[in-house]
């Protein structure tokens, strides 16, 4: 029988999520919102049969449901999964997975003790692109990846001023705990180290520019509203098997055009995952490059990977990889303890950039 499940939060990526459940044969029964005119609309356009305007709603009025999806700020991710989870039901949760790794910790726990799945959206784990990396590495072509550098630059892409975005209460943080996709990347390719240091800078220019807004995001606070978040981070992480990862994330900074990659140093090849945008923020105008770097009888080898497009940036193939793992079709794509790990990285660069010192993790 297929897998029924509920969407807790109208946010912009219920369309890929219903696509990638759908996709794996899952049916998306209802959705809930507090905002009742996002979750009909968004109910209208996706054809979800039943709309609620709460999570506890959702979860009494529909006690068949096997999983829910969460799309809401970051603040509510670890208290709305942690009430599914408690409700029985498995979840995948948009990223970033909680506020810090204390709240991580308390899912991956309540996830364990009821034996349900926990996964988020590392969707570009889910890439093309991704998938053929950790393929070669399967395969022993890479070798131990010493180093890394993770990058997601956005030359103007302040997801609007005031909101929940810019308000480090409801979100974490600006771009370092936003744009965690490479940092998450570059410890899937490098199999999630153990971290031991972290050193980092934060900056706020530009954060109150309105000019370096994005092409999406939400709308503006119009009076009020607070920004109190990073327009960019640099930072540096040092994990006790000796591999290390730099890393660069921004909202705004004045780059040639918003790159979002990770270049890794192995062993036996070094490599490259790359998107570049024609037009900052918008998937649409993507290019993608997946490359590998080799020594072969003595000169150097660049092998271009091909791979088949995909616009959606793995988004679709995360979710579907959802089900397939509470169905046992497939290994989860990301687990609990790597999220813990994240946090725990991301704690620590805050940290670093408030003390100006490197933070043990
Ligand atoms: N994986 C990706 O590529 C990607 C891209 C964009 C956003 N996201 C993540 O998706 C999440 C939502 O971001 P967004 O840009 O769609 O935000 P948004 O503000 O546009 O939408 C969030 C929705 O959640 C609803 N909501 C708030 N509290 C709720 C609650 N307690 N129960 C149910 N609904 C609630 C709001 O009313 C709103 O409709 C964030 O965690 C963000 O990081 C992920």
């Amino acid at each position: 029988m297929s897998k029924k499940i509920g969407i807790i939060g109208a946010g912009g990526m219920v369309h890929y999520h219903v696509a990638g459940f759908r996709s794996a044969g899952a049916e998306v029964v209802a959705i809930a919102d507090p905002n009742m005119a996002a979750a009909e609309k968004t109910a209208e356009r996706e054809g979800i049969a039943h709309t609620f305007n709460s999570a506890d709603a959702l979860l009494k009025a529909v006690p068949e449901l096997s999983a829910v999806s969460i799309i809401v700020p970051n603040k509510f991710h670890a208290p709305l999964a942690l009430q599914a989870l408690k409700a029985g039901k498995h979840v995948f949760c948009e990223k970033p997975p909680a506020l810090n790794a204390r709240e991580g910790k308390a899912m991956a726990d309540a996830a364990a003790k009821g034996k349900r799945t926990l996964m988020f959206n590392f969707n570009n784990r889910a890439r093309p692109e991704s998938y053929a990396i950790r393929e070669y590495i399967a395969k022993g072509e890479i070798g131990c990846i010493n180093s890394a550098q993770a990058k997601w630059v956005r030359r103007a892409g302040i997801p609007g001023f005031g909101g929940w975005f810019t308000t480090k209460a409801l979100s974490g943080g600006g771009p370092v705990i936003d744009l965690l996709h490479m940092l998450d990347l570059a410890l899937y390719f490098m199999d999630y180290p153990e971290p031991e240091w972290v050193l980092a800078q934060t900056f706020d220019t530009f954060i109150t520019d309105k000019t370096f807004k994005g092409p999406w995001g939400i709308p503006d606070v119009q009076k009020g509203g607070t920004t109190d978040v990073e327009s960019a981070a640099h930072g540096f992480v040092r994990f006790k098997t000796g591999q290390v990862v730099s890393l660069q994330m921004s909202w705004a900074e004045m780059v040639a055009r918003e790159e979002v990659s990770v270049t890794f140093q192995g062993t036996k090849a070094g490599g490259l995952v790359r998107r570049l945008f024609e037009r900052d923020g918008l998937d649409d105008t993507a290019n993608d490059t997946c490359e590998l770097y080799t020594h072969d009888h003595g000169r150097p080898s660049n092998r271009c990977i091909v791979v088949p497009a995909d616009p959606s940036m793995g988004r679709i193939r995360s979710a579907a990889n959802f089900v397939a793992v509470m169905e046992g079709r497939e290994e989860p794509l990301n687990t609990p303890m790597q999220a813990v790990s994240l946090m725990k990285i991301i704690d620590a660069l805050y940290a670093s950039a408030q003390t100006g010192k490197p933070v043990k993790c």
